[in-house]
């Protein structure tokens, strides 16, 4: 198995083919979930004491697990958060494999941690973060927003410490009601309140709401949680009037950007996002609209010095790593092998530039006014919100929740678009989660038209 011989370069041969077929084809269809049942009867027993060779196995992968699996990357699909990577950065994830370039410390991928880096610089410079910022390319969002907020608590445990001031009871970190769910999550894992500020009919946290939680609150927040893109509507926090409670209350401001911060490069959007500059953390995923494979996420500190006392691991086969005065990403988040999954951002970004992605950012924020436009004019829909990035969330008049659920069923069951039912407030509605730029406004306009 381990050996170059005739056996696995027809492997490797034919493996790579089929990645280059499906990575370059431009028909692959949406497909669909297999029930547990179907998916018993056309592909279990593939595992025993001998194998079933190369060529069946990719087959059981080509004609059943893949077909069983949502195109991610089609232009129709519009739910939850897609994925759009661009073509280099997912030929680069094969490299990436293909170099087993282990990227948790300096000494065994300096190569790979610098490139990172260098990305992480690039992310930090748009975002208004000074030159020392410094992070780590996690898992996902949920993960980058954990680690975050572990570092968060860990520094405001030292200051109270170093201050001689008592440690809460409870530590308490503070957000909007349109916070994502792993804000929550995160909580739980680390046994920690959560303080979830009400936003108004605008869903957009204030420094005015933020403000009385920091006085009821005091020594016990560790932090307060800003959206800069909501999952549900796409709608970026009061970011600026946040930050500027910094003047008067002392805290660590975490900015949860997994799916929106990216617009921060499209120059028409740059302004929505007034205040990141002042972050003491901040997530933004590339696996959403900075068209990366999965998973990435980056995680960026203003002080880096601050993760690193929050998540180094200490042990005696670890010392001659954790001794060294070197960037160890494995430092940086709760993890500590890891994948440099940075690398396929990197290369992509390095080999189309940064004006390419600001463009590409561009054309959904573009298309996501033109379909809402589109919606308002429609008798038989409501626009919930008027979009503020690439999410469109619309009602459909009379509709119930079992109505959105039978309409996506079909939508999906046609292969035609995958866009699933939603509510908010009680009320059912569906949305349009845009970040390919290769979906279109006539695609768009087809889906409205089911709906009529
Ligand atoms: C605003 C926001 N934060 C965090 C997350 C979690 O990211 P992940 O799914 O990569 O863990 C998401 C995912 O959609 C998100 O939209």
């Amino acid at each position: 198995m381990h050996i170059v011989s005739d056996e696995t370069t027809q492997i490797a041969d034919m493996v790579l083919d089929y990645a280059r077929r499906r990575l370059l084809s431009t028909d692959t269809p949406l497909d669909k979930p297999f029930s547990p049942a179907e998916l018993a009867r056309l592909a279990s027993g593939s595992i025993g004491e001998s194998g079933i060779g190369a060529r069946r196995a990719l087959a059981l992968f080509e004609n059943v697990l893949a077909p069983s699996c949502i195109t991610t990357d089609h232009p129709q699909y519009l739910s939850f958060i897609p994925s759009a990577p661009t073509k280099a950065a997912t030929a680069f994830d094969l490299v990436v494999s293909a170099t087993a370039v282990y990227g948790g410390s300096w000494l065994e991928g300096s190569g790979a941690v610098f490139a990172e880096n260098e990305v992480l610089r690039f992310l930090a410079r748009e975002f208004g973060l000074p030159a020392s910022a410094g992070g780590v390319f996690v898992q996902g969002g949920t993960v980058g927003n954990l680690s975050a907020l572990v570092a968060a608590r860990d520094q405001r445990a030292r200051q109270l410490s170093e201050a001689g001031r008592a440690r809460p009871d409870r530590w308490v970190v503070v957000c909007g009601g349109e916070a994502h769910s792993s804000i929550v999550s995160a909580a739980h894992v680390m046994d920690i309140d959560v303080a979830i500020v009400a936003t108004g009919e605008s869903g957009s946290l204030r420094g005015a709401d933020v403000e009385p939680a920091l006085v009821e609150h005091g020594d016990a927040v560790i932090a307060v949680v800003t959206t800069a893109g909501s999952t549900n509507f796409g709608i970026v926090d009061d970011i600026d009037s946040i930050a500027a409670l910094k003047d008067a209350h002392d805290f660590w401001l975490h900015v949860d950007g997994a799916y929106g911060l990216a617009a921060m490069l499209a120059p028409g959007s740059r302004h929505r996002f007034a205040g990141v500059e002042r972050a003491d953390s901040l997530i933004v995923d590339p696996h959403k609209w900075l068209f990366a494979p999965f998973d990435a996420c980056a995680l960026i500190y203003r002080d880096p010095d601050h993760g690193r006392l929050a998540h180094t691991q200490h042990a005696e086969y670890l010392d001659t790593l954790t001794e060294a005065a070197d960037y160890n990403p494995s430092d940086y988040a709760i993890q500590l092998t890891r994948r440099a999954r940075g690398l396929p951002l990197w290369f992509s970004l390095a080999t189309f530039g940064a004006e390419a992605y600001r463009e590409a950012i561009e054309i959904s924020i573009d298309l996501a006014r033109q379909i809402a436009d589109e919606i308002a004019r429609r008798p038989y829909l409501r626009l919930v919100r008027e979009p503020q990035l690439s999410v469109v969330v619309f009602e459909r008049d009379g509709w119930d929740a079992r109505d959105y659920a039978a309409w996506s069923d079909r939508l999906l069951d046609d292969q035609h678009a995958f866009v699933v039912a939603s509510s908010h407030a009680g009320r059912p509605n569906t949305r349009f989660a845009i970040v390919n730029p290769t979906t279109t406004f006539e695609q768009l306009v087809a889906i409205l038209d089911t709906m009529g």
